[in-house]
């Protein structure tokens, strides 16, 4: 098999973790040739010879086919792959922002070059889910895809039920750990799980789904009596990312919502990085992915499952088409809603009520809601309200 020249953008947790795999692994024929780095100031575990800082350095030269890219910059990131398109460069990213804010230009353009544009790792880390959902799920009528998608969410809430520790400990562990976003609002508002989820749903229905189509809740409103009431309920406290489609399979709900999960439902049992996605399908009923969604190695194992594809040739095909719009269905669902008890707060939107409760400093309330009432709601905008779904 052909020997490759890679053109790495980054140096970071998942750049410095790719680069240590290929170099311990020379049988696979892949070299690293160049690296292009923002800061060449910092101490680097490879030879210098290798790092650049003008990206003109990669895109320019034709001796290598593959560019890696693994940026934390999306805007910059963009420009870099397209650029690699133009050059007939094929390419591999984790950036999951650029990937959903350009999938539908990025997909045209490296097919119009007749490039590879293969992003694995975008989405839950080592867990194969992408390639999964466009080759395996291919007639089998999918009718769902609910999961845990963010690895630093989920270590923070294992953390601070399991272990008591408090927010900003867990979050800070996660960001030494190397799981978090450089900026961790990205993770801990949900738009991270919200951009992982518009590829999933891309490959899972050929649904094309803007970020503002999801209803969006992060952790940053959930309050230690919420974790109280999980326990005491026999409940684990997960954010959790679904997409759903209605029986004509048309795009129906997109949301990402902390929620209840039974602790013995495969999700309840998802601790700490990992990440679980339950693919929900007619004939098959319900699937389980499960792994390590973030962190070096997880993450550069998924990098690498997307080089040795692009060593045959593979191309994502959209099976399922790109141009699968969202119709609006009116889906209930039963949440718990806690608020500072000296809130006035506007219940009117509930269809039903069954539990209200009040203390001194803390109200909740739990009831049926419609989904399509919460877009830009603020029982989601708001963040002294911790909006928590059942997970049923
Ligand atoms: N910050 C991301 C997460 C990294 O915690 O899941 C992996 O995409």
């Amino acid at each position: 098999m052909r020997n490759i020249n890679v053109g790495l953008f980054g140096f970071g947790v998942v750049g410095g973790g790719i680069y240590k795999v290929l170099e311990a692994k020379p049988q696979l024929g892949v070299s690293i040739k160049k690296i292009v780095i923002k800061n060449p100031e910092k101490e680097r575990e490879a030879p210098l010879n290798l790092f650049y800082t003008d990206a003109n350095e990669i895109i320019e030269d034709d001796n290598l086919q593959l560019v890696v890219e693994l940026i934390d910059d999306s805007e910059a990131a963009y420009q870099i792959v397209k650029r690699s398109f133009e050059k007939g460069k094929s390419v591999i990213s984790a950036n999951k922002k650029m990937i959903a804010e350009h999938h539908e230009e990025l997909i045209a353009l490296s097919q119009t070059n007749g490039v590879s544009f293969l992003y694995e790792a975008a989405v839950c880390g080592s867990v194969p889910i992408i390639r999964n959902l466009e080759e395996y799920f291919d007639n089998d009528l999918l009718t769902h895809v609910k999961g845990i998608v963010n690895g630093s969410t989920n270590f923070i809430l294992t953390q601070m039920s399991k272990y008591q520790s408090s927010y900003s400990e867990a979050l800070q562990l996660a960001q030494e750990k190397g799981f978090a976003e450089s900026n961790p609002l990205l993770d801990v508002e949900g738009f991270d799980a919200a951009y992982k989820l518009s590829i999933i749903a891309l490959h899972a229905f050929g649904a094309k789904v803007k970020q503002n189509d999801i209803i969006k809740k992060g952790i940053t409103s959930i309050h230690q009596n919420d974790l109280i009431y999980a326990k005491e309920k026999g409940f684990q406290l997960k954010l959790i990312a679904q997409a759903v489609v209605n029986e004509q399979g048309q795009a129906s709900l997109f949301s990402i919502i902390p929620s209840f999960v039974e602790r013995s439902n495969p999700l309840g049992l998802t601790n700490n990085e990992y990440n679980g996605v339950l693919v929900g399908s007619t004939l098959a009923d319900e699937q389980f992915f499960y792994g390590k969604g973030a962190g070096r190695f997880p993450t550069s194992s998924a990098v690498l499952s997307d080089i040795s594809a692009y060593k045959y040739g593979y191309k994502y095909e959209f099976k399922k088409g790109r141009n699968n719009n969202l119709v609006e269905v009116v889906r209930e669902g039963r949440f718990f809603l806690s608020f500072p008890s000296n809130k006035i707060v506007d219940l009117s939107d509930f269809k039903t009520i069954e539990e209200s409760y009040q203390s001194a400093n803390r109200n909740y309330v739990v009831g049926t809601l419609a989904y399509q009432k919460l877009k830009d709601h603020p029982f989601v905008n708001d963040a002294s309200y911790s909006l928590i779904a059942f997970n049923e």
